[in-house]
């Protein structure tokens, strides 16, 4: 395993779209465990591989020691709404409120190529849209949300 440098933001990688993975060999392996490494050292909960400079569609989130890889990850159920605080290791120093589901299903391969489907809510559902927010390009400082409102239906501005 080996630490790899994390992409910051103003890097124009952060923006492009991540490639589905097609292929479960030694170099996705690899990569997983880098980037689990790279994570652990920054203290982040979960971290894409574009965010290690790789545009592949793979990700993996740590909450309370349950360790969730997800590759090619596809949402199946959204439900809810929470506005909560979220950062992100490629936009060091800053925090803000997003809106997220409360729980979501997501179908995604692990690194043996096994579909497995994770049902998660809260903290964890989450970092899973975060991170695959990250797979399309998108940062969670797109997504800010004005003011502090915590934890209920948040008003569309008109
Ligand atoms: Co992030």
């Amino acid at each position: 395993m080996a630490i790899r440098e994390i992409v910051k933001v103003g890097d124009g990688i952060l923006r492009q779209r991540s490639r589905e993975v097609e292929a479960f060999d030694g170099r996705l392996e690899s990569l997983l465990d880098d980037m689990l490494e790279t994570m652990d050292r920054e203290n982040g909960i979960g971290i894409a591989a574009v965010q290690v400079g790789i545009l592949k569609r793979a990700a993996v989130i740590k909450n309370k020691d349950v360790l969730y890889e997800l590759i090619n990850p596809v949402i199946i159920i959204e439900d809810g709404a929470v506005v909560d605080g979220e950062g992100c290791l490629s936009v060091p120093g800053q925090r803000g409120d997003v809106e997220r589901p409360k729980t979501l299903t997501v179908r995604a391969f692990d690194r043996n190529g096994v579909l497995k489907e994770h049902t998660v809510r809260d903290y964890t559902a989450r970092a899973f849209c975060h991170e695959i927010d990250h797979m399309d390009g998108i940062l969670f400082t797109d997504k800010l949300i004005e003011g502090r409102k915590k934890r209920g239906k948040v008003k569309k501005a008109r």
